[in-house]
């Protein structure tokens, strides 16, 4: 409970401050929307909901005294200039605390069966053990599980006017705390909003679900699309981030092959974004990330595949193997995977504490329906035959590749990942993993449930144009000249009083091998967003160009920066 003196007399200074701010903000317009609006609230009176959860909490008037007297009619929009109002309110009086109160007992009031307050059961289900990385667990005031887009339209529309601090979590491989959370406030948690459907030409994904889904009803189908590479991943985070999938040599980032968003935007209207409608939040959307709205369905391209892929996982086990898996990989990067675009590699150098070895874990996809890697592979599935022949490769249904991936994925250890780029450069790879090999695992190799990766991940030119082709993304990568590579370091230990020293070293390690790189005027200044760490602030490494439009698209679809301002985590953009 909060001191209603504080709340009163924060109520005194927050609306004198409000007649002051109204003439600075009459300008401020609402965005004129492509195409129609839905609201999820045509017969709520938000007002009502609201009033009914302060005076429960007993502190009346908090929000409602602040909301325009024609506020509150069902249907009625709120305008940028309202939201302004009530945001003035929030910098002048008091914490995220009594905010978070009413929005969770408002949410709970109009959605008790998918509103889950700390302590109940639901809270404690949908929660933490639901996310990968237990690096991200905290204790939000409220889990909201929504089932549809009009769920998510009215309760944006209830955490907007009370200006809670909110956040939005997705499949829950975000490894980064409160980037997918908000400690005190309300996070929603998507796991409900199921659903894929199969259209003419393309899917309509809903954002609820994982990869392992979106593929199993591919397959049913005979069909393709482009998405993640492991079941268990979660489609939206993936997307906004840009994404790499078996098929982005020919058809680029998953983002690229995205028909239209349907999302929700701050001010509660649910709208579509594609070519035709909203097309600079579309292209905004594919690597912005968080920043615009909440994504509820995202349309992919599908194609068909009527009698499967070759595909299949390689383990190098003997380091003898190494210089041969070395040359392989720059091989592929630089010739194979522009040779045959319809072919991927994965080529991750593993260390397992657990076995005290270094393995090599490949996987190698054609979307050919022979066993057949062709030209563009041949290196690769020649490193060792013994290797080749008791792979997992096979001419198998599309989907089946990320679900075997994927089953080694297990929730609840602590997780780090982080990445960076570099022009492709043989050399340059080789002493990149032994500035990993020897700063890493003789400090923590034996450290209990140590696990430790080192990828090397082309993106082509071929790739970069296949964006350009439907109209551009987010990214930056336009120019491009020359196949760049992205570095990805993923590490997995159990214990948190490893945390401090492993990350030390992996600090060190990203250090030593950025100049490395630069030294050997290789390095290429972009971070991946969906491995990126914290601090390294991939959409800025987007480039100014990118950033600004970023900017022009955040300000007109949330002009009052509720995605900027009232979710906690998440890669922002900058100078905003
Ligand atoms: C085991 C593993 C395998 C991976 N494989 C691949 C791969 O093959 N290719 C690849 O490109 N990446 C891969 N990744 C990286 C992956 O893309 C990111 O971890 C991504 O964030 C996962 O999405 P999510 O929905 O599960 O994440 P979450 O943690 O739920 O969300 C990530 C971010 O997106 C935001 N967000 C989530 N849902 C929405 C929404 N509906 N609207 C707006 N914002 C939202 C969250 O707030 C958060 O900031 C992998 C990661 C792991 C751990
Ligand atoms: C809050 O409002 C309710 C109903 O309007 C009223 O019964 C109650 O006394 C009020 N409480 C305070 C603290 O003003
Ligand atoms: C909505 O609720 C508010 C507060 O209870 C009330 O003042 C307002 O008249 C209601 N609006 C409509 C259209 O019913
Ligand atoms: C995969 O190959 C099949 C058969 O050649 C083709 O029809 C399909 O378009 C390809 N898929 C993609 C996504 O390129
Ligand atoms: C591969 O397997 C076949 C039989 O399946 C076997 O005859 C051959 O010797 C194997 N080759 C290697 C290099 O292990
Ligand atoms: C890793 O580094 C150690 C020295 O610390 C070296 O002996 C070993 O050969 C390296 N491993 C590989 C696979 O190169
Ligand atoms: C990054 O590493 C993770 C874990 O090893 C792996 O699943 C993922 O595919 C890698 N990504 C790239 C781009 O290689």
């Amino acid at each position: 409970m909060v001191r209603l003196s504080t709340i009163a007399l924060g109520l005194v200074y927050g609306l004198s401050n409000v007649l002051g701010v109204v003439a600075d903000t009459a300008t401020l317009t609402d965005p004129a929307i492509d195409g129609a609006v839905n609201v999820g609230f045509p017969t709520v009176n938000i007002t009502a909901v609201l009033a009914e959860a302060e005076n429960e909490l007993g502190v009346n008037g908090t929000v409602t005294d602040n909301l325009p007297a024609d506020y509150g009619a069902p249907g009625t929009t709120i305008s940028a200039r309202d939201l302004e109002k009530l945001q003035e309110l929030r910098k002048r009086t008091f914490g995220n605390t009594v905010f978070g109160a009413i929005a969770c007992l408002s949410l709970k009031i109009l959605f008790p069966s998918k509103t889950a307050a700390v302590g109940s059961s639901n809270y404690a289900q949908w929660n933490n053990p639901s996310f990968w990385s237990s690096t991200t667990y905290m204790t939000p005031m409220c889990v909201f599980r929504p089932v549809s887009a009009d769920d998510i339209s009215c309760a944006m529309r209830i955490i907007a006017l009370s200006q809670t601090d909110f956040n939005v979590v997705g499949g829950g491989h975000s490894a980064i705390k409160g980037w997918a959370n908000a400690e005190d406030g309300v996070l929603i948690i998507l796991s409900g909003l199921t659903g894929v459907k199969i259209k003419s030409g393309y899917a309509e994904v809903s954002t609820g679900e994982r990869w392992g889904n979106v593929f199993t009803a591919l397959d049913q189908n005979k069909l393709m699309a482009l998405g993640g590479r492991m079941s268990t991943v979660g489609v939206p985070g993936l997307v906004l981030g840009g994404g790499i999938s078996y098929l982005s040599n020919n058809w680029g980032f998953v983002a690229d092959q995205v028909k239209n968003f349907e999302v929700v935007l701050a001010n509660g209207w649910v709208v579509n974004a594609n070519a035709g409608a909203n097309a600079d939040l579309f292209r905004a959307l594919k690597g912005g990330s968080s920043n615009f709205g909440i994504v509820t369905r995202v349309d992919l391209y599908t194609w068909p595949c009527t009698k499967g892929v070759y595909s299949g996982q390689l383990y190098f086990a003997d380091t003898r193997d190494y210089p041969k898996m070395f040359d392989a990989v720059y091989n592929y990067h630089t010739v194979g995977a522009l040779q045959d675009t319809q072919t991927h590699l994965i080529s991750a150098f593993v260390y397992v504490g657990a076995l005290g070895m270094h393995m090599g874990a490949f996987t190698a996809f054609r979307n050919v329906s022979v066993p057949d890697g062709g030209p563009a592979l041949k290196e690769v599935l020649e490193i060792n035959p013994a290797v080749t022949n008791s792979s997992t490769l096979q001419v198998r249904p599309y989907g089946t590749q990320a679900i075997e991936l994927g089953s080694g994925d297990m929730n609840g250890l602590r997780q780090d990942m982080r990445d960076f780029s570099v022009y492709a450069d043989k050399e340059l790879y080789k002493e990149l993993f032994q500035i990993w090999n020897t700063t890493m695992i003789p400090k923590h190799g034996s450290k209990t449930g140590f696990m430790g990766t080192i990828a090397f991940q082309p993106i082509t030119i071929k790739a970069v144009a296949a964006g350009v082709a439907r109209g551009g993304n987010s990214l930056g990568l336009e120019g491009n000249t020359k196949t760049m590579g992205i570095i990805n370091l993923t590490h997995q230990w159990a214990d948190p009083s490893h945390d401090a020293a492993i990350l030390a070293s992996l600090d060190e390690i990203m250090t030593a091998s950025i100049a490395r790189a630069k030294a050997r005027n290789a390095y290429h200044p972009y971070f991946y967003l969906n491995y990126a760490r914290k601090q390294d602030n991939p959409i800025g490494s987007y480039g100014t160009a990118s950033v600004n439009r970023l900017k022009i698209v955040s300000k007109y679809y949330d002009p009052c920066g509720i995605f900027q301002d009232r979710v906690p985590g998440g890669f922002k953009i900058p100078g905003l």
